[in-house]
């Protein structure tokens, strides 16, 4: 259970993983924090630690970041327990101190899953994400020069609903959170975020069938169980991976009309 403070945290405990690389067995390492502001950020108390551990000789705990203003999806934290910790709708980059309480324990491993090999410490390799995205996650259209907005009418739902999709920031949380280690959430947004505009119709169903095949050869099947909804630093709704499925059982049959047509 967490509380609001206000002001200065002291004693905070880290458990924090580490390991030297894919081959290491890993282990925890207890790390005390005296004093910390409410007002850092979860990665900037990282930052602050690893000063304290470079200033003392040791070797700074490795963990990813880029943006910091949860746009990239570069972080990826478990923290105590759910991917991007105890926030919903939260980056481990957004996400507060004021979150703890004085005297807290706080456990921070890497994403697990067997798709996302940890590389170091907290770092994780999700290349696994990338086969995804490059058999389909694109639209092949000469660009041109750039049409007036208004010549391709997109009802406001419509649009809407492939803007949610679109936010995915493909952190890989929704991985991390699911027990099976599926990436339907994952799948799902990025085909929804373009199989529902005009402009991506023309490659839609053979862009589900390569994406939707591909993911399965890295990850684990959707049972609904939801935990991917609710880790998900975007709140992208379980309904793209509904879409998904719906849209995949159309491409098996159209592709095959379509190659008898051949
Ligand atoms: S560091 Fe970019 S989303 Fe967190």
């Amino acid at each position: 259970m967490t509380t609001q403070n206000h002001g200065t945290l002291t004693n905070l405990t880290l458990e924090i993983w580490r390991q030297t690389g894919p081959d290491d067995p890993g282990r925890f390492v207890t790390y005390e924090i005296p004093e910390i502001s409410d007002g850092a950020s979860f990665l900037e108390m990282l930052d602050i630690l690893n000063e304290r551990l470079i200033e003392a000789g040791e070797e700074a705990v490795v963990f990813d970041h880029d943006c910091r203003e949860g746009i990239c999806g570069t972080c990826s934290l478990m923290i105590d327990g759910r991917a991007h910790g105890p926030q919903r709708g939260t980056a481990t980059c957004q996400l507060h101190m004021r979150t703890f309480s004085s005297g807290d324990t706080i456990v921070i491993e890497p994403f697990r899953a067997s798709s996302f090999p940890v590389i170091k410490d907290l770092m994780v390799d999700r290349a696994a994400f990338d086969r995804i995205v490059e058999v389909g996650g694109f639209i092949s259209a000469a660009t041109g020069g750039a049409p007036d907005g208004n010549l391709i009418p997109i009802p406001k739902p419509v649009a809407d609903a492939a803007m949610d999709a679109a936010a995915c920031i493909g952190c890989g949380a929704c991985v991390a959170a699911c027990p099976n280690g599926a990436a339907s959430l994952f799948t799902g947004a990025k085909l929804a975020h373009l199989n529902l505009l005009p402009q991506g119709q023309a490659e839609r169903f053979k862009r589900t069938e390569a994406m939707v095949e591909t993911m399965e050869e890295h990850f684990g099947s959707c049972t609904n169980h939801g935990e991917c909804e609710a880790a998900c630093p975007k709140s992208i709704s379980i309904d793209v991976i509904a879409v998904m499925n719906a849209d995949y059982r159309k491409a098996k049959f159209k592709n095959r009309k379509s190659l008898s047509r051949v």
